[in-house]
């Protein structure tokens, strides 16, 4: 991670710009929960179009910079030569810095690799969508890519090496309607139009016989598998564990609206690694499908994550709770304040919010009074969403 490290000397005055580099403020930690923690700032930077946060902290009797780990972007180049201008316009003495690299970042990406922000902003299809969850190898998902060639596909990964390794396949093979994602499958389908898949393949994912709530399926998985899949669409689990499937039957039995069927050694075209081992050892494979037969009501992902009032930032900063709020599905945690030097009324707030298994941090910039999230909203989840209007209840009540 880059840093720089610097003879303690005063804050520069901001705003300034220098080396194409804009300082808009610096924000001073507030000690809320008094336990006389050192002070640190933030300040606010804005190069080449992008905005984010350095960070400066006391260390020893001098000052060390680097980038706020929440803002933190790509390229890392940013960061570096955000660094480097600030110790300039600082005229601070350098005691360390690794910020000088001559190696040229290649951090090109792949054209089917997608962030998930393609697939609450851009991602549309004529075609029917099929969805792998944890594709491992990937052999079940380029031949059923290869094979049906008018689907369009999306990969589910949280394993990178994984992803790549499917990636390089992708390009080898000259497939062209795969989309990879690297991104959580549990939370994946919140932002998929409803009744536009046809299949869902879960095959021989972890069981988590010790940490069952981190297996992917769940109510809350297949509540929202029935609402993306089509009428007639199907969710199709392949598993060596008798445990993980006996757990899927259960939550399968009884759903209004879906069928399912059970098999047992049924033969595939295609095999992954994690078949042919199991098959070898003599197990069993059982297979679950669910069908849907329900159509569902097309989702919302245009939520308006605005704060329409004004806060009274000066006011909150001395009673907001430091302890998080807790829901059901969703949780609010404020961890930090900062008082943005010399404006009144002004500060940032950073908290971590949303949901259990993947919350997201963020800060909130208050600038006399007008509130909003720094580098753009959270994602439109629906934890995020109520996350968003417990938070609203706090910073107004
Ligand atoms: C046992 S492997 C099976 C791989 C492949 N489906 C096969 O049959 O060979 C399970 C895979 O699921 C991935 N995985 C686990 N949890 C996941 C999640 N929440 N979202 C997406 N992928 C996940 C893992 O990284 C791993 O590659």
């Amino acid at each position: 991670m880059p840093h720089i490290l610097f003879e303690k000397k005063e804050l520069i005055s901001t705003p300034s710009f220098i080396d194409g580099v804009d300082f808009k403020f610096i924000a001073q930690s507030y000690d809320f929960s008094q336990n006389n923690r050192k002070i640190e700032y933030r300040v606010a930077t804005k190069y080449k179009d992008k905005e984010f946060l350095l960070a400066i902290k006391p260390k020893d009797e001098n000052f060390m910079i680097k980038a706020d780990k929440v803002t933190r972007l790509s390229p890392v180049s940013l960061i570096k030569d955000g660094l480097n201008a600030y110790v300039k316009e600082n005229g601070a003495k350098v005691l360390f810095s690794n910020t000088n690299s001559f190696k040229i970042e290649k951090e090109e990406k792949h054209k089917y690799l997608k962030d998930i922000n393609y697939f609450v902003d851009e991602f549309k299809t004529q075609n029917e969508i099929q969805i792998e969850i944890g594709f491992g190898s990937g052999r079940h998902l380029l031949y059923q890519a290869k094979t049906n060639p008018n689907i369009q596909f999306i990969g589910l990964e949280i394993h990178y090496p994984s992803i790549e390794q499917l990636l390089k396949q992708l390009e080898l093979q000259n497939i062209t309607n795969v989309l990879v994602v690297n991104y959580d499958a549990r939370l994946f389908m919140e932002f998929i139009e409803s009744n536009q898949v046809g299949k869902i393949f879960v095959h021989f994912p972890v069981p988590w016989d010790k940490k069952p709530h981190r297996r992917i399926y769940s109510n809350e998985f297949v509540n929202e598998a029935l609402r993306v899949l089509k009428v007639g669409g199907t969710l199709e689990l392949r598993s060596d564990s008798r445990n993980y499937f006996d757990f899927c039957l259960e939550l399968l039995t009884n759903l209004p609206k879906a069928n399912i069927s059970i098999d047992i050694n049924k033969d595939l075209e295609v095999t992954s690694k994690y078949e042919d081992r199991w098959k070898k050892q003599g197990k069993n494979i059982y297979d679950l499908v669910l069908t849907s037969l329900n159509e569902d009501k097309n989702i919302d992902l245009s939520f308006n994550f605005s704060f329409e009032d004004s806060i009274n930032f000066d006011e909150i900063i001395t009673k907001i709770p430091q302890k998080a709020t807790i829901f059901k599905n969703f949780f609010v945690h404020i961890e930090e304040l900062y008082t943005i030097l010399g404006k009144n009324n002004s500060g940032l707030i950073k908290v971590t919010m949303g949901n259990f298994d993947r919350p997201v941090t963020k800060y909130i910039i208050i600038e006399e009074g007008k509130a909003s999230y720094y580098q753009g909203n959270p994602l439109p989840t629906s934890s995020n969403i109520d996350a968003h209007k417990n938070l609203k209840e706090i910073l107004f009540k």
